[in-house]
């Protein structure tokens, strides 16, 4: 079965004062996963989020729908996965170069009840993700330098989210869905789905000061030709 086309809203660009309602206008506009960015001052040079706020956000995610995926800028995740699970992320991912045992990570998001998802910065080869491909439900392409939002699509991401589609193809894992997060919006967001991906992470394009969110998500939508 061919993957439906998901917009994932990065609420690290939304107005933090009034996230429920923030999230509840993504979810109207047709958003239906909503991204976490999970950062530590350590593995990325900036500090976000952490489980108390996917805990605020899981009532909100159970009576509108909508999938909480977590993306952990974090070094030592393996220390902090039960706390995510916990409060209720859906997807947790994790970076590549932060796990020495990535199989017994992996694992572990398993057995904690989620769906374990992996990447990789602009950087890191694919090569690093080969043996890992078979036991995870989601590959994210980082297509800026994690750290954060508002920053420039890097144009070598569009290939390298090509490589993965063969990669997985070849492997028999069509099943294993494509995210990319960094610096998609409206104009580029055809050539990374036309690429292969998936799951579309958009921050600025989407909670910015410009248009509403509603606005914002439309101009995906006709872009990825929906009216
Ligand atoms: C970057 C984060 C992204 C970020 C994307 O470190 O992983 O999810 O919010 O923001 P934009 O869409 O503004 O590049
Ligand atoms: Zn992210």
């Amino acid at each position: 079965m061919p993957h439906p086309i998901i917009l994932a809203p990065s609420i690290l660009s939304a107005d933090f004062a009034r996230l429920g309602q923030q999230v509840r206008e993504a979810a109207a506009a047709g958003a239906s996963y909503i991204h976490i960015d999970v950062m530590d001052g350590r593995f990325v040079p900036n500090i976000t989020m952490g489980p108390v706020v996917v805990r605020a956000l899981r009532p909100l995610a159970d009576e509108l729908n909508l999938t909480l995926d977590v993306h952990l800028m974090i070094e030592q995740p393996e220390q902090m996965l039960p706390a995510f699970a916990r409060a209720g992320a859906d997807i947790l991912t994790v970076h590549v170069e932060t796990c020495p045992h990535l199989h017994r990570t992996v694992q572990q998001i398993r057995e904690l009840g989620a769906k374990p998802g992996v990447t990789l910065n602009p950087a890191t080869p694919l090569v690093m993700l080969e043996e890992i491909l078979p036991y995870v439900d989601q590959v994210l392409v980082m297509s800026v330098n994690p750290g954060f939002g508002g920053q420039a699509y890097i144009p070598a991401s569009t290939e390298k989210i090509a490589r993965l589609r063969r990669l997985l193809h070849a492997r028999g894992l069509r099943h294993v869905a494509i995210e990319v997060d960094g610096g998609i919006h409206p104009e580029n967001v055809r050539e990374v789905v036309d690429a292969g991906a998936h799951v579309i992470v958009a921050g600025s394009a989407i909670f910015n000061d410009r248009a509403s969110v509603a606005e914002n998500l439309d101009a995906f939508w006709r872009a990825l030709g929906r009216p």
